[in-house]
């Protein structure tokens, strides 16, 4: 029989400065931000659900905000360098196009607890958009599946700055942000099933050319090809999940009846619920609720009865909404995934850190609310823009409720300030402050990024 293998701690780097969107209490209020972009706050709150969006400060990049997080993690749990078999990072915002993000951060980690420590951990970097991470996590996985970890530990580490350019569509949608996982046999958080669905297709909703710091993107496009390959991805692990008897639906019932808490990737938080929405009516369809709720919302559209492809997915956009109003949608998303999602609205896109972000909310959320979760079954949905998704499950571990208390998630959103419009387009632009200042926020105990030479080396320290 295989080991239970899976996630036993997880630490969420959150950069501490933020741009405000919209007022969570008075939505209407006009933002700084939205009189600029002469937009409506609500559409931000409500439209795609985000209200603020972390920003790096000048000292941060993708390998600072990952070195931050496993540093967290590293000392939370008390794990000696030598216990640590492998560093893997999965980013699409890298610093170089040769050396590893892993490798900086290996020489980070080294600062802290010696040349040399780290000697024997190996590391490397996974890209594939946002999905990367549930890469990186797989090949942990079959390592020690594989019987090849002999008691030691592997981090995955997942960071990314997302970045749209000024004005354009996707710039409500930016953020930042690292999350680490420890990875071990007989883990305290999720057991995670030997199952995972695939779905990829070579896609152009979304990419980054090198000559760009920031992301192409076709929105609406985006959003078709994301819902298509969930669906896809989850349909192979249903199939998989059928196959091995992890689970059995019985008469009246569908398999994601018997998948609890679920984490998403969150570009925003209107997609997941998407999603999660397209899932439902997908795994829903000919069971008797079904026909309940087709008598409630009327027959969903049929392409085949449009002239026009614009037509179709305009009914189809409108039979959606009506169905995420459903009482029966409703009550399983507040209970299954919109704890999650609360990261995304207060921090907004962190690319390959969105979903386990995502999952690292949803369990401090449903810990300190005492919810019992041991023992259940929860799902993850990553999808990555290029494109490809993956589907997993996992179950929750007899312990899970006093690790995740520890996470600190919600504390860590608290502890940030916000900026003004004029610091965050400077910050964007990597232009310098006219009063000279060199950053915004003084640096408190973590890594930050000293320099960069003239041949693009990067330094970093410690700043205690
Ligand atoms: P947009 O032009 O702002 O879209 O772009 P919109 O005008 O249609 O508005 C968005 C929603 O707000 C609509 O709701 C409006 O009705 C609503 P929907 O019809 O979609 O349900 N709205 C309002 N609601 C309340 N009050 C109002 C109001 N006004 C409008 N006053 C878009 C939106 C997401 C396309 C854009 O921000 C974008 O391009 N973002 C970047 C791409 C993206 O995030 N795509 C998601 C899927 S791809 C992915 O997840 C991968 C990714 O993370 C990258 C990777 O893998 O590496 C991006």
């Amino acid at each position: 029989m295989r080991a239970a293998v899976g996630i036993d701690d997880i630490a969420v780097y959150i950069p501490r400065l933020y741009l405000e969107l919209a007022d969570e209490n008075r939505p209407e209020k006009p933002t700084e931000f939205s009189m600029a972009r002469k937009s409506d706050p609500s559409k931000y709150l409500h439209g795609i659900g985000i209200a603020k969006m972390s920003i790096p400060d000048t000292y941060q990049d993708s390998a600072v905000l990952a070195a931050n997080a496993i540093f967290e993690l590293i000392e939370r749990n008390n794990v000696h360098p030598s216990s640590l078999a492998r560093i893997d990072i999965a980013t699409e915002t890298g610093v170089d196009e040769s050396k590893p993000v892993a490798a900086y951060v290996h020489g980070m980690l080294e600062q802290k607890y010696g040349k040399g420590s780290l000697k024997r951990t190996s590391g490397v970097e996974y890209k594939f958009a946002c999905v990367s991470t549930a890469d990186a996590l797989e090949s942990s996985l079959d390592w020690a599946w594989a019987g090849r970890s002999n008691g030691k530990y592997s981090v995955i580490c997942a960071t990314d700055i997302a970045r749209y350019p000024l004005t354009s569509p996707g710039e409500p949608t930016q953020g930042a942000g690292a999350v680490a996982l420890l990875v071990k046999e007989d883990p305290r958080l999720l057991a995670i099933d030997p199952v995972i669905g695939t779905h990829m297709e070579d896609e152009d909703d979304f990419w980054r050319p090198l000559f760009s710091t920031t992301a192409v993107v076709h929105g609406k496009h985006s959003e078709r090809c994301y819902l298509r390959a969930m669906e896809g991805a989850v349909d192979d692990w249903a199939e998989q999940a059928i196959a091995s008897g992890i689970i059995r639906a019985g008469p009246g019932e569908s398999l994601v009846d018997h998948v609890g808490p679920m984490s998403f990737h969150v570009p925003y938080p209107k997609m997941a619920e998407k999603a999660f929405a397209y899932l439902l009516r997908h795994f829903w369809r000919g069971l008797p609720r079904w026909k309940q709720i087709l008598r409630e919302i009327g027959e969903e559209p049929k392409a085949d009865r449009y002239k026009k492809r614009e037509e179709f997915e305009k009914a189809e956009a409108d039979y959606m909404k009506l169905f995420m109003e459903t009482h029966q949608f409703q009550t399983e998303y507040l209970d299954k995934v919109a704890d999650g999602l609360v990261h995304a609205r207060e921090s907004g896109n962190s690319y390959s850190a969105s979903e386990k972000s995502c999952l690292s909310m949803l369990l401090e959320t449903k810990a300190m609310r005492g919810t019992d979760l041991a023992g259940k079954r929860g799902g993850s949905g990553n999808y990555g823009s290029g494109c490809k998704a993956k589907a997993s499950s996992w179950t929750v571990r007899e312990e899970w409720a006093a690790t995740a208390k520890k996470f600190g998630h919600a504390e860590k959103l608290h502890h940030r300030r916000p900026i003004s419009l004029a610091e965050y387009e400077i910050l964007h632009e990597g232009k310098p402050f006219p009063d000279g200042r060199k950053f915004v926020a003084e640096p408190e105990n973590e890594f930050v990024l000293v320099d960069v030479t003239s041949q693009g080396y990067r330094h970093y320290k410690f700043a205690d």
